[in-house]
Order: C-alpha cells, then sequence, then structure tokens
C-alpha cells in the first residue's frame, strides 16, 4: 500500500472511531457516576450546552450532544476526503425500529415532520369533500399539509377543539368520535401536542379509525426521545417525527413510517429511480436524489447515546423533572397550568400563564436571564411553555421557578 493510501485509511479509520470511543467513555462514567444527580451530570456534560444558559425549548429543537457534533463532523470529514462511507440504511432502521419498536421495513428518513407530513398528505387520493379531521391543537407542520389539500382540491378541514387541560382519554377518542361523518376520510392528529403536552390515545383513535376504513395519520414529532413509542400497538396507518427534537438528533433529521399497505399504495411526492418500484417497498421514498447522508451518521450516534442511558431512564428523568417544574409553579400566586397534570395524559411540553403577565413578556425577561423557553401564541392561545429535558439540572428548574415567581410578583 503506498504511503498516501495508508495514511488515508488510517485517518478514515481514527475518524470512524473517535466518536464511538467517547461514547464508551460515556458510558463507562455514567456507570462510575455515584447515585443522585452524579449521572445527571455525566449527561450534563455530554452536552455543548454552556453552564450558564438554561435550555428549555426541546420542544422545538434539541441540542446535540457532543458525540452527534463529532459523529455528523467525522462524517462530513470522510466525505471531504472523497471517501464517503455509504449509510447502512439496514442498520438505521434495525435500530430505530427497535427504539420504537416498529418493523424496519417501514422507515423512511425525510428532513422532519412537515416533510414527513407533506409525503403524507400528497401520496394520499383525497378528492373535493373528502374530510379531514384535526384538533385546534395542531402545529402548522402537521397542519399545513392539509390545509394545502383544501385549497388546491377542496378537501374538508375540520380542526377540533380539545378539552384544556384534559380529564381523560376517552375524552379526548370521544372528540373524534362525536365530530365523525360520512365523508371523513382521514384523522390526523399529534400523538404528543406541541402546546400543552397532551397525551392523544392514539391507539384508541387508530383502532376506531380502521373499524371504519378511516386512514389514520399520527404527528409524532415529540414523543421519540421523550416516552416508550410502541409502533406496532399504536397501528396507525402513519406516524410522522423528528429526531431532531427530543432524540437531539442533527437539525433535519426525520422520521415517517408507513403501515405495510401504505408502502407499496402510497404516491410519492418527489420521485426519483425506483420511486414505481413497489418492490422496494418504503425504500422507495428514502430515494430522494442526492442526501446530507452525515446527518443520519448523527442520527445513528443519537440512538446510540439513548440507548447507553436507557429511554425508560429518559422518559422517568422527563417526568420527574416536569413534577417538580409543576410543583413549584402551582406554589406560584397568579401562575395557572394549562398542561394535564395526570402522567397519563401529559407530558414533557408545560404550558402555564402568569396572571398579569403576558406571555411574550415573560419570555422577554426570562431570556434576559439567559433562559431560553418558547411562547405558544398559535390558535391565540398565549401560553408561556417551558420542556425539560436530561440534560436539564434540578438546580436549574429551581432557578427558573424562582425568576417565575419574582416576575409574577410572588416571591
Ligand atoms: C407537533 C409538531 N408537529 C410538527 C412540528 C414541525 O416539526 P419540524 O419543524 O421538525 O418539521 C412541530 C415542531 O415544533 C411540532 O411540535
Amino acid at each position: 500500500m503506498k504511503r498516501r493510501d495508508f495514511l488515508q485509511r488510517s485517518a478514515l479509520t481514527a475518524g470512524t472511531l473517535a466518536w464511538s470511543s467517547r461514547l464508551d467513555t460515556f458510558v463507562r462514567d455514567l456507570r462510575n457516576a455515584s447515585a443522585g444527580e452524579g449521572p445527571w451530570d455525566v449527561v450534563r456534560a455530554a452536552f455543548l450546552i454552556p453552564g450558564d444558559r438554561i435550555y428549555l425549548n426541546v420542544g422545538t429543537l434539541g441540542p446535540q450532544p457532543r458525540v452527534v457534533v463529532d459523529a455528523v463532523v467525522e462524517h462530513t470529514r470522510q466525505v471531504a476526503m472523497t471517501l464517503p462511507p455509504s449509510t447502512d440504511w439496514h442498520a438505521l432502521k434495525a435500530r430505530v425500529g427497535t427504539l420504537l419498536n416498529g418493523d424496519p421495513e417501514g422507515f423512511v428518513f425525510p428532513r422532519n415532520t412537515t416533510e414527513a407530513m407533506s409525503f403524507i398528505a400528497n401520496g394520499l387520493e383525497l378528492q373535493s369533500d373528502d374530510e379531514v379531521l384535526t384538533t385546534l391543537h395542531e402545529h402548522v407542520g402537521g397542519l399545513s399539509c392539509w390545509e394545502l389539500l383544501a385549497a388546491r382540491r377542496g378537501v374538508r378541514l375540520r380542526q377540533l377543539e380539545l378539552p384544556v387541560p384534559a380529564g381523560s382519554s376517552e375524552e379526548l377518542t370521544d372528540v373524534f368520535r362525536r365530530a365523525l361523518t360520512s365523508r371523513t376520510r382521514v384523522i390526523s392528529v399529534s400523538h404528543v401536542t406541541f402546546t400543552n403536552g397532551t397525551v392523544m390515545p392514539v391507539a384508541d383513535i387508530a383502532a376506531m379509525c380502521r373499524e371504519r376504513g378511516i386512514i389514520c395519520v399520527v404527528d409524532g414529532a415529540h414523543p421519540p426521545g421523550m416516552v416508550r413509542v410502541d409502533l406496532r400497538a399504536i397501528d396507525a396507518d402513519f406516524y410522522a417525527s423528528s429526531p431532531h427534537k427530543w432524540l437531539c438528533a442533527p437539525q433535519g433529521t426525520g422520521l415517517l413510517y408507513m403501515r405495510d399497505e401504505w408502502r407499496r399504495r402510497l404516491w410519492p411526492t418527489l420521485a426519483s429511480g425506483g420511486w414505481n418500484d413497489t418492490s422496494l417497498g418504503a425504500h422507495r421514498f428514502n430515494h430522494l436524489g442526492t442526501l446530507d447522508e452525515s446527518r443520519l451518521a448523527g442520527l445513528d450516534a443519537a440512538l446510540r447515546l439513548q440507548e447507553a442511558i436507557g429511554p425508560d431512564v429518559i422518559e422517568a428523568r422527563i417526568r420527574e423533572l416536569d413534577a417538580m417544574l409543576v410543583a413549584r409553579l402551582d406554589d406560584i400566586p397568579g401562575v395557572r397550568i394549562m398542561s394535564p397534570q395526570d402522567p397519563s395524559l401529559g407530558v414533557g411540553l408545560i404550558a402555564f400563564t402568569v396572571a398579569g403577565l403576558e406571555s411574550i413578556e415573560l419570555q422577554r425577561r426570562l431570556s434576559q436571564a439567559n433562559v431560553r423557553t418558547r411562547v405558544v401564541s398559535e390558535y391565540g392561545y398565549g401560553w408561556m411553555r417551558l420542556s425539560p429535558h436530561v440534560y436539564n439540572t434540578e438546580g436549574e428548574i429551581e432557578r427558573v421557578a424562582e425568576l417565575i415567581a419574582g416576575e409574577s410578583g410572588g416571591m
């Protein structure tokens, strides 16, 4: 082997190993960490968030941990060296399938939930006067694709009101049951609403749809990386997601899962070679032209980090931080929590108002204290939204509660 080839190959090997050996170090540190906050300090150190920054907006975008950034950079470097490692689709689908309990063959990797939802809506054969039912808690990323069909093809789009906060899963399913008509073709619903973290009973809604031959589309932008997701149990026709949120994968990393029959039936929105080769199944939809495959290397790293910490451990920690935050907020006079407090009905995204203080003003003041939040101004709700994740410390939750109490005049 020539010296230059040798150097390039060894650089490639070193590059391939670097992020995964850093992941090994993380796992060792995690194991060695003492109980209490110890392991969570190790988790926080795996992120690049500055120490004085309190990031409470994973609901918009998850911060990428160091290993994810490293995986993307190392992959990008290999591409630049003209030695691009090809994406191991099989392994990637298997890893996602294990995390979400889905058939690996059903996964597609678009850029985000918005793109996945557009692939679904545009790929169906909806006609004028066909009805799509959805809610007044959908994000534009899961709603606009239906609005477009309404404008272009005369599809009827009805947005239903949900109880706030929800009192039971049955009540939420009933919202849809009561609204069904003979024209209903699609129910499109968030798994966890972006507005206030309501957990929609998507398995029940999907079962109701199946009995009636209605297509069930789930906007699952939030749950992967936040709570256990069981795609086989949900058994919807489609499930769209954004691993760049709670899974903290690189920005521009989406997921689309489809039930077996749709892998052959759905029309592609974006056609490339093999678009009509139904033997490819859902993989037809991964033929998107030249891709930034480095983000898929980052997704792989994000999935491995998730496995290393443990999805159930992550969910339990998120719920612990949620409970702590809600308890502190509840103690502040004038605060009204808009999120369901029953853990089976709400998770991850805590929405509230403060009497006499516009959320947008509260956001401005928190931002001066280096706290990043989101205001749900959609539909005129005007709610402050906080979304804690595993990198947030208990001290940060206390600090934010103190700041809010101070702003509300409640201290
Ligand atoms: C429920 C929901 N759906 C869709 C989206 C759009 O996500 P993306 O920008 O990743 O497509 C969001 C973003 O916050 C969301 O909360």
